[in-house]
């Protein structure tokens, strides 16, 4: 069976830490080291500014959560990272490269995938053609009309990918049949085609059942560790479960950036998301996307 992609898997454990060199060689390669820079980023929508001066940088391979209550700018910055609705002011580069006035299909081409709040599935094909659709999407004979042969990589790929994400049993339901849960956990699949290094969730778990929500995780916790993401999410306890820094907007700026525990423990943070009366025991937040 194909594997994941792995063709920029780095060699490195999962201390991360352990890998950064300090040698010259090392420094001259620090740009390339990260998937993603944004420098001093803004979005207005006429009078409104929806994204104001974000500086970020996300390591290759890191797992990222942004939170912050709605409106807070969440989606608009994954807009200007993918180039759906580019940034009014700043820079964005990925792998090291600025990608700022870029269309968004050239940013998938390097590597970068992203899932959106609302659906995007052919609800009239099964889900391993819709899988399949991705894959071919993706590589060369995109434009091919041919039904595929059983050798073929594309299909070869679809299969591993309906495995990654838990729907072996569901590979010729036809979407419009799924349930929610399962509908999500097929984007993710859509989201894997190809060979990305950078993948943006966007509230993958909003309106799941707490059953789906652990399988989400396990489905994000089991991603071959070169892909980094970011994701969106409302339910604290899958976002600190399944990331490895936090990043906090409110207003459409950067708020607080630090370690799960960091953000969880942070009263002002506490205080302007969670609400004062959050505990730690008592984080299943719940959707509120
Ligand atoms: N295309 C647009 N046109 C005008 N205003 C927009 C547009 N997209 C977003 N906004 C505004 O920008 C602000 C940030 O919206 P955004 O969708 O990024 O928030 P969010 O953090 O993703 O919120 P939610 O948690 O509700 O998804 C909001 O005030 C929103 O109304
Ligand atoms: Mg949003």
């Amino acid at each position: 069976m194909a594997q994941i992609d792995i063709t920029h898997s780095p060699k490195r454990g999962r201390n991360r830490e352990q890998n950064r060199g300090t040698d010259a060689l090392s420094r001259l390669q620090e740009t390339g080291r990260f998937a993603l820079e944004l420098e001093a980023v803004s979005r207005h929508f006429g009078a409104l500014v929806a994204l104001a001066d974000i500086n970020l940088a996300v390591r290759a391979g890191e797992r990222r959560a942004v939170l912050g209550s709605n409106g807070a700018g969440k989606t608009t910055l994954f807009n200007a990272i993918t180039g759906d609705f580019p940034p009014t002011t700043g820079r964005v580069r990925l792998f090291g490269e600025d990608v700022t006035t870029l269309p968004a299909y050239e940013r998938i081409r390097r590597g970068l995938r992203r899932t959106y709040q609302i659906s995007l599935l052919f609800n009239g094909l099964s889900v391993i053609d819709n899988i399949f659709l991705a894959c071919r999407g993706v590589g060369r004979g995109r434009f091919s009309l041919l039904r595929p042969k059983k050798d073929d990589g594309a299909m070869e790929m679809a299969e591993t990918l309906l495995h990654a994400v838990h729907l072996d049993d569901r590979r010729d339901t036809m979407v419009a049949e799924l349930s929610y849960g399962q509908q999500r956990q097929l984007e993710i699949a859509l989201a894997l085609s190809g060979a990305p290094r950078l993948i943006l969730f966007d509230e993958p778990a909003a309106g799941l059942s707490p059953t789906e929500r652990t399988e989400l995780v396990e489905i994000l916790q089991a991603l071959p560790e070169h892909i980094g993401f970011i994701i969106i999410e409302h339910d604290m306890d899958v976002a600190l479960r399944v990331a490895e820094s936090v990043t906090m907007m409110h207003n459409g700026r950067i708020f607080k950036e630090g370690t799960p525990e960091e953000i969880e423990n942070d009263p002002e943070v506490q205080q302007l998301y969670l609400g004062q009366d959050y505990t730690a025991q008592d984080r299943t937040g719940g959707s509120r996307g």
